[in-house]
C-alpha cells in the first residue's frame, strides 16, 4: 500500500473525545520507549508525524492520525517504565484500556515488544487482558536492527515457547525495525487487507 497522506488530527484524553468512529482504526500499544511513535513514522514515511524521544513517557494522550484520508492510526502512551508518578501511570493504563474496550471502529491493535527483551510480565499480562476482552492484536517485535538475524530468531523462539503455554493459537507476529524498515510492507499489507474487510458491511447494494 502506498501512503499518499498522513496528518495529525488530534490528541484525546478519552474515547468520548476521539474523532468520529467512521473509519477503520489501528492502535499502537506497548511499554514506554518500545518504539510505537517511531514505527508510526516509518510505516507512513512521514518522519516527524508522531513525536519520539529517548526518554520513556513521551506520548501521553490518544493521538489520532488520518492516513490516506481513509483510515486512522492511533499512538498511545506506553505502559511500564515511564518515569512518571505511579498515579499518572495508572491514569494512562485506565485511559488505554477504556479506549481499547470502547472504541468501536478499532479493527486491530499492534502490541509492540522490544525484540531484545526476554518475555516480561507487563507484556504477558497486557496480552492476557486483551485476550480476556476479545480485543484482536498482532505482536510487532521492534528494534530488530539491534540484533543479528540469528539472535532475532532465537528471541522469537523463546517468545513463542512462552506464549504457547497460554495461547492456542499464539498471536500473529511480525518483526520490524524503524531504522531499516524491516516489516513495513508486511504491516501495511495487513492493514490494507483489514481495511477491505471493514468496508464490506457498509457497502450499499
Ligand atoms: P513512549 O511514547 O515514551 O511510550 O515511547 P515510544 O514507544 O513511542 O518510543 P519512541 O518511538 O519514542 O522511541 C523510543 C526510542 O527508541 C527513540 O530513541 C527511538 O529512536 C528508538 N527506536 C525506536 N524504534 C527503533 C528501531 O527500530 N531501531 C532502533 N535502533 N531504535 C529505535
Ligand atoms: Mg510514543
Amino acid at each position: 500500500m502506498v501512503i499518499h497522506s498522513a496528518e495529525f488530527l488530534k490528541s484525546s484524553v478519552s474515547v468520548a473525545d476521539c474523532p468520529k468512529a467512521n473509519l477503520p482504526e489501528y492502535a499502537f500499544i506497548g511499554r514506554s520507549n518500545v518504539g510505537k511513535s517511531s514505527l508510526i513514522n516509518t510505516l507512513t514515511g512521514f518522519k516527524k508525524l508522531a513525536k519520539t524521544s529517548v526518554t520513556p513517557g513521551k506520548t501521553q494522550l490518544i493521538n489520532h492520525f488520518l492516513i490516506n484520508k481513509a483510515w486512522y492510526l492511533t499512538d498511545l502512551p506506553g505502559y511500564g517504565f515511564a518515569k512518571v508518578p505511579v498515579a499518572v501511570k495508572l491514569l494512562w493504563e485506565k485511559m488505554i484500556k477504556e479506549y481499547l474496550m470502547k472504541r468501536e471502529n478499532l479493527v486491530c491493535s499492534f502490541l509492540l515488544i522490544d525484540i531484545r527483551h526476554a518475555p516480561l510480565a507487563t507484556d504477558l499480562n497486557f496480552m492476557a487482558w486483551l485476550g480476556t476482552n476479545h480485543i484482536p492484536f498482532h505482536i510487532l517485535f521492534t528494534k530488530a536492527d539491534k540484533l543479528t538475524f540469528n539472535k532475532q530468531q532465537s528471541a522469537i523462539a523463546v517468545y513463542k515457547k512462552k506464549l504457547s503455554g497460554q495461547w492456542e493459537p499464539i498471536p500473529p507476529m511480525v518483526v520490524t525495525s524503524s531504522e531499516t524498515q524491516t516489516g513495513k510492507e508486511e504491516v501495511l499489507n495487513l492493514i490494507e487487507s483489514l481495511n477491505k474487510e471493514f468496508e464490506l458491511p457498509n457497502r450499499t447494494h
